[in-house]
């Protein structure tokens, strides 16, 4: 497929996916929590990277004005993730509680880079909520408008 998941956002999942295996096998109350944390996380990932990611990839020739053909795949996962919203948001809250937990077994073992690691699987979460899925949504429907012309 020509339009795929924008780079940027597919190196930060698997980053943020390897220091969660790395904090897995930390040790601990660590790596008890962190493996709730990837219990959770893991199936939000790959619905993720199935239906809310792609379309983002179709930002660049969108904003050149350009609707390639084909369009027709990409406004199934928009329409998926506008229906799925809600569960996906719901997922983040079970993610966020259980990087709560991650966070206070890493203070409490004094290994501050999976505190840190569980700052920035938070922010990951907020950027999707406030900026990647609304965008997702709305190349949806921008498709319907111009497909409809
Ligand atoms: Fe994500
Ligand atoms: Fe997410």
């Amino acid at each position: 497929m020509e339009f795929m998941i924008p780079k940027s956002l597919k190196l930060e999942h698997e980053e943020l996916h390897t220091e969660l295996v790395e904090a897995t096998k930390a040790g601990g109350q660590v790596a008890e929590a962190a493996r709730v944390v990837a219990k959770a996380l893991h199936p939000h990932f790959i619905k993720e990277e199935e239906y809310a990611l792609p379309p983002l990839g179709l930002l660049p020739a969108l904003a050149e004005g350009r609707v390639p053909p084909g369009m027709a795949d990409f406004l199934r996962m928009t329409n998926r993730l506008k229906v799925n919203l809600g569960q996906m948001l719901q997922e983040h809250q079970v993610i966020l509680a259980a990087l709560g937990n991650l966070a206070d077994a890493a203070k409490k073992e004094n290994q501050m880079a999976y505190v840190r690691f569980t700052e920035k699987l938070t922010q990951h979460a907020q950027t999707e909520e406030e900026v990647l899925y609304p965008a997702a949504i709305l190349i949806g429907e921008y498709l319907k408008l111009k497909g409809s012309k």
